[in-house]
């Protein structure tokens, strides 16, 4: 069995949603100080529906094709359902990643969340804190806030 899916190399070969959101309503940047590996997200947001998203990812492939499904399950859908998002939907997604290159997709599920709690805080929303991890428990961020 080849060690990528196609819908993986699609991805990684054509990715969706690059590029940068200007004004956007919501941007989350994390890294994996392991890998070195920084994913930046972007979120355009409308009467609480994601109108656009978009990524940079400096990054391996599994993590440029995990960004690029991750901001197409997305965008057209509520906020509260883009806080759902798991790491393992993404690679269900992506029809399986190898077990070394899971942590790719937890970047994607975690700048996402980073986005969205920038959106609940540019605009003053109340949120559930512990659908974040704080700061100090999460170990993949490298940014600085
Ligand atoms: Fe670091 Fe893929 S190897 S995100």
């Amino acid at each position: 069995m080849a060690l990528y899916s196609e819908k993986v190399m699609d991805h990684f070969r054509n990715p969706r949603n690059v590029g940068v959101i200007e004004n956007a309503d919501g941007v989350g940047e994390v890294g994996n100080a392991k890998c070195g590996d920084i994913m930046k997200i972007y979120l355009k947001i409308e009467n609480d529906i994601i109108v656009d998203a978009k990524f940079e990812t400096f990054g391996c492939g599994s993590a440029i094709a995990s960004s690029s499904m991750a901001t197409e399950l997305i965008k057209g859908h509520p906020v509260s359902d883009a806080l759902e998002l798991t790491n393992k939907a993404v690679v269900e997604a992506l029809d399986g990643l190898p077990a070394h290159k899971i942590h790719c997709s937890v970047l994607a599920e975690e700048a996402i969340k980073k986005a969205l709690k920038d959106y609940y805080d540019k605009n003053g929303i109340e949120y559930d804190k512990t659908k974040f991890p704080a700061c100090e428990d999460c170990h993949s961020c490298c940014s600085t806030h």
